[in-house]
C-alpha cells in the first residue's frame, strides 16, 4: 500500500496536485478550482483488493480520476475535484469493509477501530503501524464544502457484455450483510471415536453450506456465500471441535435480505442442535441498499449518450465506496463492462476502448456540471 500511495503521489504530483494520506490512509489531493476555496467534486475509487484478485477491481477507477485531471490539460472549472484513493473497502484483513470510506462520513468509530485481524492486530493498531494517527481520524471527515462523489468501476458481472455497450449508469448500490459463525463441537481422536459419539463441528457447518446455498437458490434475486472457513485444531486425524465460517448475503431488497439473514441463522442453531452442537454468531456488517443520486444519474446518462453510446441503467450487486459517500453527499457510479463477467479474479480484465469511453464521458460529464444551472446552485450554497 506504501508502494502504492508513493506512486499515485507522484502521478499527482506531476500534474501539479499535492496528495496526502489521511488518518484512516486514504491518499487525496485537491485539483484547484478557478477560484481558491470553491467546494470540490470527489472522484475516486479503492487501491485494497482481495486475495489472488484482478487488477481493475478499484484501482481502475482511482486511474481513471487522475486520467481525467491529466486529459483536462491545466484546465480548471468553478469546482475543485478531489481524487481520493480509499483505503481498505473489501474488508479482507479485518473482515470489515469500507474502512477508508467509513472515516469520510465520520464513521470509524471506536467500535470499528477495536475489531482485530487474524493475528490479533486491532485497526487502530493497523493504522499507528503504518505511520498514521487515529486520533487525526475527525481529520479525514468530509466537510461542507464537497458537492458530490463520482466513482468509476469496472461492472464485475456480464450485463454490459451482454448487452454490447460500454458504459452503464448506476442506480442503486444492493444492501449486504455480513456476519461470522463459529460451530462449537468436540475435538477428539479421530481413530477411535465412533461416528455416532462424535460432535463433528465442520460436518455441521457443511450441513449449514449447503443449507445457505439451498435457501438462496430459493429466493429470486438473493445470494449468499460462504466464502471464508477455518476449522481447529486443524489436523487430518483429529474431529473439529471448531469450525468458523463467513457469510454474505446480498439482495436489492433489505427487506428480503435481512428476512434471509434472520432465516439462515436460525438455521444453524437448528442444525448445531441436532449435532449436540453449539453456534455463535457475530454481525460484522449491516449496510442498507442505497440509490445512487438522481440528479447525477441523469447527468452521467447524457454524457454516456455524448460518447455515441447507449447509457443503459442499472443496479450493482458489488458494494462500493459510493454507497457510503451516498450518507453524506450526492453520489454516483459509472460502469465499464468487464470482458467475461469475471471479477475477483485474475482473469478480470477491462478493453481499452471502454476505457476510452469511460474517460471521454468523464470529460462531457465535467463540463455538463460546471454548466448546470443546478450543479450552480450547489456551489453557491457550499
Ligand atoms: C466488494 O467488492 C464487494 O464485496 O462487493
Ligand atoms: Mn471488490
Ligand atoms: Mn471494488
Amino acid at each position: 500500500m506504501r508502494d502504492c500511495h508513493r506512486e499515485i503521489a507522484r502521478w499527482m504530483q506531476s500534474l501539479g496536485v499535492p496528495a496526502r494520506v489521511d488518518a484512516a490512509g486514504n491518499i487525496r489531493g485537491v485539483y484547484p478550482a478557478v477560484q481558491p476555496n470553491a467546494p470540490r467534486l470527489i472522484i475516486g475509487s479503492h487501491l485494497d483488493t482481495v486475495p489472488n484478485a484482478g487488477a481493475y477491481d478499484g484501482v481502475l477507477g482511482v486511474v481513471l480520476a487522475i486520467a481525467l485531471l491529466e486529459e483536462l490539460q491545466g484546465r480548471r472549472f468553478c469546482f475543485g475535484i478531489e481524487v481520493v484513493a480509499f483505503s481498505e473497502e473489501e474488508g479482507v484483513r479485518f473482515d470489515t469493509p469500507f474502512i477508508g470510506s467509513r472515516a469520510m462520513v465520520g464513521r470509524l468509530d471506536n467500535k470499528l477501530l477495536e475489531i482485530r485481524d487474524a493475528h490479533g492486530i486491532s485497526v487502530r493498531k493497523a493504522i499507528e503501524e503504518f505511520g498514521l494517527n487515529p486520533e487525526e481520524i475527525p481529520q479525514a471527515e468530509l466537510g461542507n464544502d464537497t458537492l458530490g462523489y463520482l466513482e468509476f468501476h469496472i461492472e464485475q458481472g456480464p450485463v454490459l457484455e451482454k448487452l454490447n455497450l460500454p458504459l452503464a449508469v448506476v442506480e442503486a448500490v444492493a444492501g449486504q450483510s455480513r456476519l461470522e459463525f463459529t460451530f462449537l463441537g468436540r475435538a477428539n481422536h479421530a481413530g477411535t471415536t465412533p461416528m455416532h459419539l462424535r460432535c463433528d463441528a465442520i460436518a455441521g457447518a457443511a450441513e449449514w453450506i449447503g443449507t445457505v446455498e439451498h435457501v438462496a437458490q430459493g429466493i429470486p434475486g438473493l445470494v449468499a456465500t460462504v466464502g471464508k472457513i477455518e476449522a481447529k485444531p486443524g489436523a487430518v486425524n483429529v474431529i473439529a471441535g471448531e469450525a468458523w465460517l463467513s457469510l454474505d448475503v446480498r439482495h436489492s431488497s433489505d427487506e428480503i435480505r435481512t428476512r434471509a439473514v434472520v432465516d439462515l441463522s436460525r438455521q444453524a442453531e437448528e442444525i448445531a442442535a441436532r449435532r449436540g452442537l453449539s453456534v455463535r454468531e457475530n454481525t460484522l456488517l449491516s449496510q442498507r441498499s442505497v440509490a445512487m443520486n438522481a440528479f447525477l444519474n441523469d447527468e452521467i446518462a447524457q454524457a454516456i449518450l455524448k460518447t455515441g453510446c447507449k447509457p443503459h441503467r442499472m443496479a450493482s450487486g458489488a458494494g462500493h465506496d459510493a454507497m457510503i459517500m451516498a450518507e453524506k453527499i450526492p453520489a454516483a457510479m459509472i460502469f465499464l463492462r468487464t470482458p467475461g463477467g469475471i471479477s475477483h479474479d485474475p482473469a478480470e480484465s477491462v478493453a481499452v476502448e471502454d476505457v476510452e469511453k469511460a474517460i471521454e464521458c468523464g470529460l462531457h460529464l465535467l463540463d455538463q456540471l460546471a454548466a448546470s444551472p443546478e450543479f450552480q446552485q450547489r456551489i453557491n450554497r457550499g
